[in-house]
């Protein structure tokens, strides 16, 4: 399963090169021979050390995507999405960029080799930190479209690297967008969740309807007359109702979808119902103390229950993964908009997303980190850097 797809990731540039080529622009990063040695000489600037200097995703290049450099193109991009204005109870998810970028400083001190799924994910891939939207925080209406505005012109760019051959049967591989074209894949950096609605529309632009795998302690799906309907259709938009838009708008594929770590209160069963009809199968945060059990008795094996059911639910189709951070229980991520007790640890979660290899994931995001809540030790913001395990299985799959 895992490897099926590698081959798409054959490429003109290798990661370094690439590197390189964008970093001429920024200056003094490209001067640094060894991020060990500090010191400065000839032609030299050493303010290279994995905690100093300007602070990109994972260190990567930052290019200005929708700004000077308009047009440039990549493979993976990181984007991020300062919008909370669709939050319902503790605000600040507008930082989430920011404090993910800061979470994820360390992320190549090692080296970007996996060991788990023994892959290199940096290797060949053209992968830059494109910065913000520019997002208004004055006028929902208005942000929300540029969000879908600027993800849509950064989806559509051609990516640096073409579909290779299947490595299992060495055929040619092709697109699975609905038009037929290859696309770079988005890796979003939120916000609040309300920005997965937009983000839906530029991605419905080129693969039509989409299974989603949603990780998540709410459902997000409830239709505004539940909490009591709102004043303007504006306020009915927001971070717990943005899936009911966007399956009544028909950008979700019906019955391949799944969201992952429910463990929400309800207003009643009637909101399953209404989720049944958005389109969705559920799993329980709980799940993970039985799904797994008949197989063998200790926890950690039951992620591979979990696992299986997104796989069974997915199949083949293309898929668009979006992780709410309150996926995790609060223990190790405190500091996002709705806390619910009782959620995946850190380390389950990295192992189901490990485990999501060989699906056809086309993008995803990252969402409700609100870093004003979070510890000193920034535990929030440096789980949601982990972001990264999603390269590993976006990196090998198909355009
Ligand atoms: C990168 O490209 C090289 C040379 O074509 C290849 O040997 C290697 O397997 C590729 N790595 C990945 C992760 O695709
Ligand atoms: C999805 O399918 C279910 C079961 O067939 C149906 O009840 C529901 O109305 C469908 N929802 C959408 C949005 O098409
Ligand atoms: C989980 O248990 C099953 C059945 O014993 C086994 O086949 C599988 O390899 C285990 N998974 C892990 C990750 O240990």
């Amino acid at each position: 399963m895992r490897f099926l797809f590698i081959s798409v990731s054959l490429v003109s540039l290798f990661v370094l090169e690439a590197h390189k080529a964008q970093s001429e622009i920024q200056v003094p990063l490209e001067n640094v021979e060894n991020q060990y040695t500090a010191y400065r000489g000839e032609d030299t600037v050493t303010s290279y050390s994995i905690f100093s200097g300007i602070t990109t995703f994972a260190r990567l290049p930052w290019v200005q995507c929708l700004g000077m450099q308009e047009g440039v193109q990549f493979d993976i991009a990181f984007l991020g999405a300062p919008f909370d204005t669709g939050t319902s109870y503790r605000p600040g998810a507008r930082f989430g960029p920011a404090g993910i970028r800061a979470g994820s400083r360390r992320t190549g001190l090692g080296g970007p080799y996996n060991v788990p799924l023994d892959v290199n994910a940096f290797e060949n891939l053209t992968i830059v930190d494109c910065g913000d939207i520019p997002v208004t925080p004055y006028d929902s209406a208005v942000a929300i479209k540029q969000i879908e505005d600027d993800h849509k012109e950064l989806l559509h760019r051609t990516p640096v690297s073409k579909l290779g051959l299947d490595a299992e049967t060495g055929q040619q591989l092709v697109s699975v967008a609905s038009d037929g074209k290859e696309h770079p894949r988005i890796i979003t950096l939120g916000g609040d969740h309300t920005i997965v609605l937009p983000i839906l529309r530029s991605i419905h632009s080129a693969y039509g309807a989409i299974s989603v795998i949603h990780f998540d302690s709410h459902l997000d799906t409830w239709i505004p007359s539940v909490f009591g309907g709102a004043t303007t259709h504006q306020a009915e938009i927001n971070h717990g109702t943005y899936f009911y838009w966007a399956s009544k708008e028909g950008l979700i594929k019906n019955g391949t979808s799944v969201h992952g770590a429910i463990r929400t209160t309800l207003y009643g069963l009637v909101d399953y119902e209404n989720d049944d009809a958005s389109g969705f199968r559920r799993i329980e945060a709980r799940e993970i103390e039985t799904i797994g059990k008949s197989h063998i008795s200790i926890l950690a094996n039951c992620t591979d229950g979990i696992i299986k059911k997104i796989h069974d639910t997915i199949g083949i189709n293309p898929v668009y993964l979006s992780i709410d951070i309150d996926a995790i229980d609060p223990a190790f991520a405190p500091a996002t908009g709705t806390p619910e007790t009782g959620g995946w640890t850190t380390r389950e979660l990295r192992a189901i997303i490990r485990g999501l290899d060989g699906l056809r994931i086309v993008s995803a995001d990252i969402v409700e980190v609100a870093p004003a809540y979070d510890t000193k030790a920034e535990i929030t913001s440096i789980a949601a850097a982990d972001v990264r395990s999603i390269f590993y299985s976006t990196s090998i799959t198909s355009s």
